[in-house]
């Protein structure tokens, strides 16, 4: 295997459009700061790059929806992430934005630098055009009718509900989600990256050159990819929000987000480093890692790389771990369903329990495939688990060492096997050292082929041989007898114990913080980077040592506690089925003819009263253009008699007379019923005279 002298670790930049979840978290940052403990741990060099993408779609859309401009939104968003991931302990060295200057110089010289080869193709094609709104519309921003399965709602680059990626001018009828009306075709300018002239090279690169060593499912991606043909990308748009084009005559044009966000990773490593950054980007000693979820291995796979060549003098990636998806309950998370299990609520819920979410999501980990999170699953893990296995373990060694030994790690030597009770402990003691030896062995093996579940297997592995070693010599027996077998056995779990709180700190560094504490690790002088270099059990804590209090590392998680969170996705789910079963279907065609019979028109509302018995009926006097009459209206539980009075409202004029509670309507007020039942009148947006027809 190739040495290398440092390696730069990202992980993708997460979208400025909203808060983050367990599905981020697990798919990328997560493994990604795992990774980076363990390669600290070991004494390397290395750093963790990460920060907000901040343009594209996702954006402008955002903040459109949010009624704010893109940079009030990113702004509150990036603030929110950076919180989030600094509350769970990811330990990024930058967490930047791609909205920095020195993020758009970057960019842009990255632009000039493979524009000045003249390696990009300029092209002048119809694209369209929202003519109200005065913008070109990014696939995104068109909806219309999917030609494959007939969605009405199919988006310009992908239809959700049959998948097949579409393009803007395969849509029948499409409309502006902008402003809701029918585009024209209109000619833009635009630059494209010959990602077919790099097919060659990539198939190189990639399928013959990373078969063995990348993922399968990142493998097979890129070569499904490859061999499908590759076309030139455009990686331009006409936007207001991003980084402009640096062309004297690309005025409204911008970058591309997925042009300008893997640049991010460079610009944050400039930031980070403005005099040394280069060997992380350019030295062929330095090795790059890309942590993504499996919706960017495309990107960072393929296009990127061949960005990369075409600048010149950069390093290429040399593994990129992605992750399969995370589903939550069975079904999948969703930002705008609200079916998530939001980071920044999940610290104030369970107070700062980090371990406990890390532990989770690591033994999940959709490292080959899909996997699912559940309440129940996450209790069990931690009770029966952490709680049950490592807590338990740890704990039982410290208050038997301070019951025994008042706290000091009791001597070691070798225990000559003079009785048969000695000479099990002594087996026993063997048994358990050649284990635990593999497991340590197994796990940094896992650590350096990215599988963290197994990693964290492995390190489990380790407490629960530490357990089974106290349940085989049963120390708490020899105390009467043999005080001196008492004190080996101790003196090997509290070896357990130190080589524990080293190996767990890549994954629970709240464990690793506390056992230390627990061991006083500060007051005496072991390299524990040595268990990382040889791979095998240490000397982790020296004989005669005064060690620090028990504490309780871990305590089980109550039924209540898991209830309150199933609850809470529960109402969302429910919350989310209303609307859409409320939303009545169309009734059934009718002819103009039938329209024209009808007579609408606005009337102004002259009195109103409550109708006596009812809480239903208003009785409004209304003044049509060509009487006043009497209507009675079923409005009364939304609006007061006061609120009508004065109103403007429209009614049908020449519906038959009806009778009710002895009084008789001569119309009917027209209502829109609202998706939760409230009624909500019809009224012109500007005041017209009383008895306007309604055509
Ligand atoms: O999918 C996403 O959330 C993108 N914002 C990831 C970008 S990764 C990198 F290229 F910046
Ligand atoms: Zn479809």
């Amino acid at each position: 295997m190739k040495r290398f002298k440092r390696t730069t670790v990202t992980a993708a930049l997460p979208y400025a459009n909203g808060p983050l979840h367990i599905g981020h978290i697990a798919g990328a940052y997560l493994p990604a700061d795992t990774y980076v403990r363990y390669l600290r741990l070991r004494g390397d060099d290395v750093i963790f790059i990460c920060g907000s993408d901040e343009h594209g779609v996702a954006i402008t859309l955002g903040a459109k929806k949010e009624g704010v401009s893109p940079r009030q939104f990113v702004d509150k968003y990036h603030g929110l992430m950076r919180q989030a991931f600094e509350d769970f302990g990811i330990s990024f060295d930058i967490y930047s934005r791609t909205s920095s200057e020195v993020h758009y110089e970057t960019a842009q010289e990255f632009f000039r630098k493979i524009y000045d080869q003249q390696i990009f193709l300029e092209e002048t094609s119809d694209q369209y055009y929202d003519e109200q709104e005065q913008i070109f519309l990014a696939d995104r921003y068109i909806i219309g009718t999917c030609p494959n399965c007939g969605h009405t709602n199919a988006y310009g680059d992908q239809c959700e509900k049959c998948g097949t990626s579409l393009s803007p001018r395969q849509l029948i009828n499409p409309r502006s989600t902008v402003s809701g009306k029918t585009p024209v075709l209109k000619p833009t300018r635009h630059w494209y990256f010959p990602l077919d002239k790099y097919e060659a090279w990539l198939r190189e690169w990639v399928i013959d050159g990373h078969k063995d060593d990348w993922k399968v499912n990142v493998y097979g991606q890129c070569k499904s990819w490859i061999d499908q043909g590759l076309q030139p990308r455009s990686i331009t748009r006409d936007l207001d929000w991003g980084v402009p084009v640096p062309l004297a005559d690309a005025k409204g044009k911008v970058l591309y987000v997925w042009f300008d966000a893997p640049i991010g990773y460079i610009s944050a490593t400039k930031e980070l480093k403005p005099e040394g950054w280069e060997k992380y980007w350019k030295d062929p000693e330095t090795r790059l890692i890309h942590f993504i979820g499996k919706d960017n291995i495309v990107f960072h796979c393929i296009i990127f790389p061949a960005i990369l060549k075409a600048a010149g003098d950069y390093i290429l990636p040399d593994n990129v771990p992605a992750n399969e998806f995370l589903n939550l309950e069975g079904d999948k998370i969703s930002t705008s369903r609200n079916h998530a299990v939001w980071l920044h609520e999940y610290l104030t819920d369970f107070s700062g329990r980090r371990d406990e979410l890390r532990y989770v999501l690591t033994s999940i980990s959709p490292e080959t495939k899909d996997s699912d999170f559940t309440w129940k699953d996450y209790q069990q893990k931690v009770n029966s688990e952490l709680v049950a296995i490592l807590g338990n373990f740890v704990n039982r060694v410290m208050v038997l060492t301070w019951k025994y030994f008042d706290g000091k790690v009791p001597s070691e030597h070798e225990l000559p096997g003079t009785t048969d009770r000695r000479k099990k402990i002594l087996e026993q003691y063997n048994k358990a050292h050649d284990e635990l030896n593999v497991s340590v062995k197994e796990m940094i093996s896992a650590l350096n082929g990215f599988r963290f579940r197994e990693a964290q297997f492995q390190l489990m592995n380790l407490a629960r041989i530490g357990n089974k070693f106290l349940a085989d010599t049963e120390p708490w027996k020899l105390a009467k007898e043999d005080m001196e077998a008492v004190g080996c056995i101790l003196n090997y779990a509290l070896t357990i114990v130190g080589n524990i709180a080293i190996a767990c700190d890549p994954f629970l560094p709240d464990a690793a913080a506390s056992l230390r504490k627990q061991l006083n690790s500060s007051s005496f002088d072991v390299n524990w980077k040595q268990f990382w270099i040889k791979e095998q059990l240490i000397n982790a804590v020296p004989q005669h040592h005064q060690l620090g209090q028990p504490e309780l590392m871990y305590k089980n998680v109550e039924d209540e506690e898991i209830d309150r969170q199933v609850q809470k996705l529960r109402k969302t789910k429910m919350e989310n089925e209303k609307p859409a079963s409320a939303v009545k279907p169309l009734k059934p065609e009718i002819t103009i003819d039938d329209f024209g019979k009808l007579d609408i028109r606005v009337g102004k509302v002259l009195a109103a009263e409550k109708m006596e018995k009812s809480n239903k009926l208003l009785k409004l006097t209304v003044d049509t253009g060509v009487d006043q009459r009497t209507v009675l209206s079923g409005i009364a539980q939304h609006y007061s008699p006061e609120e009508m009075v004065g109103k403007q409202v429209t009614l049908i004029a020449n519906l038959a007379p009806r009778k009710m509670m002895g009084i008789e309507s001569q119309g009917m007020i027209l209502m829109a019923e609202d998706v939760d039942g409230k009624l909500r009148l019809i009224q012109p947006i500007e005041v017209v005279n009383p008895g306007s027809l309604v055509n």
